[in-house]
């Protein structure tokens, strides 16, 4: 996601700033911006793309103040355009967050004979300072100001042309931090940013805002001088990449609410127009073919059961390897779709080129910007999960979930498969989603759950429909990271003969969300139990008879993205009790460029 980097000191900044851009790349972002002083002027360069490229045309400018960005699109595509720093009239800004009131502002300022050249919320937040500096002629007061009119989240960093030896920072609701070093101090949103330099720093509060020059911080809340707690940095660049987590599969599930909020709304603002405009137009197909590897596969079957039940036409999912190599039945009726976090995966790839190859349309959900599938596929649409560094995939896999979710929305609406007060449901249930993702993170069970079964050294995974394509989900994150011989069924398919393997014991995780079905799997977990099985059952509705993790009901829409949770964390835990390489398991790779 973005990353905000700022120096004023003795040195050149703009080397400085660059390395703190660098170890922030982890987060992922699709272009680079740097604003910095020279001869009172402030100059701005950015780039689409990587820091590297941002680089090459940096001059070696003696200028010791500037500000940098790294930027994960949200509001407009990957442009230079929408890059950030942002100027507006004296005012030079770089943000992270979203600014959720920016259209209101927008029209207010365009009143004001404001001209916005790019389609981003800062650029909006940039003239509204400008703005505001026109009465106030006071730089802390006209932010002051700004922070009562703008909604949303944000972390500025901000640079005026009436006070070009000093850097301003203020946020709210987005992690902001000023560290210090004799005659220089830095601003950055994360703590790696600093490392290179200095480990003290201090973190900044809502509305706190910080004005540093070259030898000196002063920190004020709401023009009232304030003193922070200086906080020193006792880990490694890797451990502070963590922000503190253990394994950075543990801080992915954790940003999982985040990122399917984030991910939603960049496509979907609640109205039917939304979708219209920021997806493709999928008017022209009778039929979808799924195409991906692994995880990827799995977000693809949930669809397959989404767009077949809520929109009513025929879906087939297929892993990229076989696809490749098989005959496939399509016409100029059918949408390839194909999911990568990568976006190289060399056999969802190969699929891709195949359809292409055909004259069939393509379009590829993919998390890593510019990759091969991204810039192949005929449309694309980026998942908005950030740079994902764990080999087992969460968030990524969660992202992928809510685009899926937001074509079958689509799909439904150009196929009127809604009622009005399914629609309006759909909507409302979109408002809660995250705090119950993150309500079900938060939930301490499943270390108890996973102390009486990390010994075991196989556990059965059971569902039906939606549930079961969730319960492959959950047996691969477990044998990926736990070793753990980890296999998931339809549970209705089970007494067709791998009951036998069912013993004294044996743990079994059933999924029951899927009121039409729950029933059935009850009594197919049962038929475990009766032979003596340890059965757990992640599920919407109380049992009694069973241990359960008891999650919300959703829409079959958002459901998956709830009922995955437990089963990610039970993996981790189990894992984490067997000492496993969490991160990087063995003979597994991040990115599969091979057959
Ligand atoms: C599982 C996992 C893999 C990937 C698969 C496809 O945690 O990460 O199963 O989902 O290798 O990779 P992408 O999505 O990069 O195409």
């Amino acid at each position: 996601m973005c990353g905000i980097v700022g120096y004023v000191g003795t040195k050149k900044a703009l080397p400085i700033i660059v390395k703190g851009l660098e170890a922030l790349e982890y987060r992922g972002y699709d272009s680079a911006g740097i604003a910095y002083v020279e001869n009172n002027h402030i100059q701005i360069i950015k780039k689409e793309g990587r820091i590297a490229n941002l680089q090459e045309h940096l001059p070696d400018s003696p200028s010791t103040i500037g500000i940098g960005h790294t930027r994960w699109a949200t509001h407009g595509e990957a442009s230079y355009q929408n890059a950030h720093p942002h100027q507006v009239g004296k005012f030079t800004i770089v943000h992270n967050g979203i600014i959720e009131n920016y259209q209101e502002l927008k029209k207010v300022l365009e009143q004001e004979n404001y001209v916005m050249k790019s389609d981003t919320d800062t650029e909006v937040a940039c003239a509204l300072l400008d703005y505001l500096y026109r009465e106030e002629r006071d730089i802390q007061k006209t932010i002051d100001k700004a922070t009562k009119l703008l909604k949303g989240s944000y972390a500025f960093g901000i640079l005026c042309e009436d006070d070009p030896e000093s850097i301003y920072a203020i946020r709210c609701s987005s992690p902001l931090i000023v560290a210090t070093k004799e005659q220089e101090q830095f601003i950055a949103s994360d703590v790696p940013a600093i490392l290179n330099d200095t480990n003290e720093y201090f973190l900044l509060d809502d509305f706190d805002l910080a004005v540093l020059r070259k030898d000196h911080v002063s920190f004020y809340h709401y023009g009232k001088e304030i003193q922070k707690e200086k906080i020193i940095f006792e880990g490694t660049v890797e451990s502070s990449q963590k922000e503190g987590f253990p394994h950075f599969m543990l801080k992915e599930i954790y940003e999982q609410p985040q990122i399917v909020q984030n991910t939603i709304r960049f496509y979907f603002d609640g109205t039917k127009e939304s979708l219209d405009n920021s997806l493709p137009n999928l008017e022209p197909y009778q039929s979808i073919h799924i195409v991906a590897c692994g995880s990827a596969y799995h977000a693809g079957l949930v669809a397959r059961t989404l767009i077949e039940e809520i929109v009513g036409i025929p879906v087939t999912c297929e892993i990229a390897s076989e696809y490749r190599y098989k005959k496939v039945f399509y016409d100029s009726h059918t949408l390839v779709i194909v999911i990568s976090q990568s976006g190289e995966t060399a056999d969802t790839l190969a699929s891709l080129r195949k359809a292409n190859a055909d004259g069939i349309d393509t379009l590829a959900i993919v998390n890593v910007v510019g990759s091969s599938i991204a810039r192949e596929a005929k449309q694309v649409l980026y998942t908005k999960a950030g740079c994902e560094i764990a080999v087992a995939t969460t968030k990524a896999y969660t992202a992928q979930l809510a685009i899926l979710s937001l074509l079958t929305l689509k799909l439904a609406c150009i196929h009127h498969t809604l009622q009005e007060d399914e629609w309006l449901e759909i909507k409302e249930q979109l408002r809660t989603l995250p705090k119950e993702m993150e309500n079900l993170i938060l939930s301490k069970q499943y270390e108890e759950i996973a102390k009486q079964i990390y010994q075991q050294e196989d556990i059965f995974y059971l569902g039906r429909r939606l549930d079961y394509s969730i319960s492959l989900e959950g047996a691969l994150k477990l044998k990926e990271i736990s070793y753990i011989n980890s296999v998931s069924y339809p549970a209705g398919e089970l007494k067709h003969g791998t009951i036998s393997l069912i013993e004294d014991k044996t743990p079994v995780i059933g999924i029951l969300t899927d009121a039409n079905v729950m029933e059935k799997t009850m009594s197919n977990l049962e038929e475990t139990s009766a032979r003596g099985a340890n059965v757990f059952a992640i599920t919407t509705e109380p049992i009694n008879t069973m241990k359960t993790i008891l999650i919300p009901k959703k829409h079959l829409l958002w459901q998956s993205l709830l009922t995955i949770i437990p089963l990610q964390l039970l993996a981790y835990e189990i894992a984490k009790l067997r000492g496993s390489d969490i991160d990087k398991p063995r003979n597994l790779a991040k990115s599969v460029t091979v057959e």
